[in-house]
């Protein structure tokens, strides 16, 4: 690993590259990942922290930035769900190789409304619908268990739509912090982080790399 060296050569961040509204920044470079065909483009490392202040990580997926946040979908009894329902403060990492770009959030995480679950509950395929209603994630389970279960929902709801259990959902993260990294020739980054100010505007700084 220490003979790994990987040099950035990409032409780096302005401030006047940058869009005024972070969410708007982060939205061109979720696309921009997308429009690429990059693999998973819209992967985020996730941090959840534990009452007693354990940090944990995990990756998920980012569905939409909309009203204000991130969105992505889960198990609200998993380890993440419950370390969220005590301390709702999270972090998240986005990184978009080759493009030498790195995005964290920072900010709290809340339910979205039920309608939202619902909806994107039921886009997704028969399979996965399957598969998140019988799952009790985090939790231990052996492989055979979870073939049974899936097999008896599968006889019970021959085909979408499959009901949305109660413990699965989105949370939307509202961010105060949103930085922007991007790799720079001699490891001289660029980085700019935006925070949210108590009037609702932003400001924006660049830091040293
Ligand atoms: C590429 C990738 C995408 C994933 N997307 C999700 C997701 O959108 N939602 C989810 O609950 N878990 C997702 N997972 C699984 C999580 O990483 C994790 O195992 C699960 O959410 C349980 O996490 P927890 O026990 O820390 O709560 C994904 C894993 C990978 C590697």
């Amino acid at each position: 690993m220490k003979d790994v060296r990987e040099e950035y050569h990409a032409d780096g961040l302005t401030e006047a590259s940058l869009h005024d509204d972070p969410l708007e920044q982060a939205r061109r470079w979720v696309d921009e990942a997308i429009e690429a065909a990059l693999p998973l483009p819209n992967a985020m490392t996730l941090a959840t922290v534990s009452a007693d202040g354990q940090p944990s990580s995990r990756v998920v997926l980012l569905k939409g930035i909309e009203a204000g946040g991130f969105t992505f979908f889960t198990h609200y009894d998993s380890r993440k769900g419950e370390e969220i329902a005590v301390n709702p403060k999270v972090s998240f990492t986005m990184f978009w190789q080759p493009f030498d770009r790195q995005m964290i959030v920072i900010g709290e995480a809340h339910k979205v409304d039920q309608q939202e679950s619902d909806s994107y509950f039921a886009s997704r395929p028969y399979a996965s619908q399957i598969s998140a209603a019988i799952s009790p994630q985090s939790r231990p389970a052996s492989r055979a268990w979870l073939e049974d279960e899936v097999a008896r929902l599968e006889q019970a709801f021959p085909s979408a739509p499959v009901p949305r259990p109660a413990q699965w959902g989105g949370y939307r993260i509202v961010a105060h912090e949103i930085q922007f990294w991007h790799g720079r020739p001699s490891r001289l980054h660029d980085r700019f982080r935006y925070q949210r100010q108590e009037d609702g505007s932003w400001l924006r700084e660049r830091l040293a790399p």
